[in-house]
């Protein structure tokens, strides 16, 4: 089954200035990307104005931004403003920092009609989300994204949570936003590799959707290394729309949503192995070409298509594989959440710009990984 050809991709709507708006087509549950170079108050005043608001980011975040993003707030109109800023990094994405933004919540009297918005990268915003998510029993809340990943990736689709001491992401509940405002120049502070972490998911997007876009990206090497603004704005609307469809398409990962996992069934097998030293977006570049390899062994991917996208992935900086040990990393790809009843599932590109599922029996994996 071609999972992804359905898929029609279009441009996003100007708005006034430089702003550019997509919608996330989900009835009752809609909303806006607004895509614009800074955030302003006129943009977040139909979701703060006369209500009670309250910021959650990270102590990295937080140093940069957050004493701007709550005078936007209060510029907007907010009734009140109260903030909670945790220590920066995945170790923080627990259920007691999720008890403290709901106690915090509290203590500064949210209610039902107040607002949670996540500033920062996927671990605020996942983090944001669920306290909303389950807070009263649910409240609005917005994702203000400021990490390339969470621009192109975690901010959009309503999937919200935090990591169990047993693996990452287990708990957790699907709770759209109100509105996801990307705002570019936060970028200006990212650190390279977590620039290139947000890269590796927008490579993911191209090769599984769209492979006109892909051809851009290989076109436009020298400007991605250079992170040029104008591209970098083109890469993030160009990839909000391909989730966004995606999300239209599958809310709850019933089905197509599925393919977003391209490169991260070994991503997440090497990042594990490693004690998560290598960062999220690094093991995905390196688990898109491992099975790129083993399915143009298994004579399932042509090498062109592997070519191609092993080429992209080691000109745009990101790694290619890593010398780690083989066993374990097989080990690691049984305990994945996604891998259900012993069962290798991969996501493939048999052609550029288009995705499958597949099964690969143990014994392929094996061989593939020489152990
Ligand atoms: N909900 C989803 O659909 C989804 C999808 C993909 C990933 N995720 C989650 O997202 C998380 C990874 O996201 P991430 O890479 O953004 O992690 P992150 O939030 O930890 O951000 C990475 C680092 O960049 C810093 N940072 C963020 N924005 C910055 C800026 N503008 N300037 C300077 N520093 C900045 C952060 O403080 C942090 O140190 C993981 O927890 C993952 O599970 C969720
Ligand atoms: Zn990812």
């Amino acid at each position: 089954m071609n999972l992804s050809r359905s898929i029609f991709v279009s441009g996003g709507v100007p708005l006034q200035g430089n702003d550019q708006k997509l919608t996330v087509g989900l009835g009752d549950r809609a909303y806006d990307i607004i895509l614009s170079d800074v955030l302003t108050a006129e943009n977040l005043k139909p979701f703060a104005a006369g209500r009670s608001c309250m910021i959650v980011t990270d102590s990295n975040v937080g140093n940069l931004y957050l004493a701007e993003t709550f005078s936007l707030l209060k510029d907007a109109g907010a009734a009140s403003v109260a903030t909670l800023a945790f220590q920066a990094g995945e170790e923080a994405k627990t259920l007691a920092t999720v008890e403290s933004i709901c106690r915090t919540a509290v203590e500064k009297h949210l209610d039902r009609k107040s607002v949670i918005f996540g500033l920062g990268g996927g671990v605020p915003g996942d983090m944001a989300g669920f306290a909303a998510a389950i807070y009263m029993r649910g409240i609005d809340f917005v994702q203000l994204p400021t990490s390339l990943l969470a621009m192109v990736d975690s901010s959009i689709g309503g999937k919200t949570g935090c990591d169990l001491p047993e693996g990452k992401n287990l708990i957790g509940a699907f709770h759209q936003p109100l509105s996801v405002q990307i705002a570019a120049d936060r970028l200006k502070t990212l650190p390279d590799e977590q620039y290139l972490c947000g890269l590796a998911e927008i490579i993911k997007c191209a090769a599984i959707m769209d492979e006109p876009f892909f051809a851009e990206l290989e076109a436009n090497v020298e400007k991605i290394r250079a992170r040029d603004d104008g591209f970098t704005r083109r890469m993030i609307l160009k990839t909000c729309t391909l989730k966004a469809k995606i999300v239209e398409l599958d809310e709850k990962e019933g089905g197509i949503r599925a393919i977003l996992n391209y490169g991260h069934t070994f991503g997440h097998a090497l990042e594990k192995v490693s004690e998560f030293s290598i960062l999220h977006g690094q093991g995905v570049a390196a688990g898109m070409c491992m099975v790129l390899e083993m399915g143009e062994k298994s004579g399932l991917i042509p090498g062109e298509v592997v070519r191609r996208q092993k080429a992209l992935i080691r000109n745009t900086g990101l790694p290619e594989s890593y010398d780690m040990d083989r066993e374990k990393v097989y080990q690691a790809l049984f305990s994945d959440k996604k891998t259900v009843g012993g069962k290798l599932r991969f996501v493939i590109t048999p052609e550029m710009g288009h995705a499958e599922i597949v099964t690969f029996q143990p014994e392929v994996v094996r061989e593939y990984l020489g152990i």
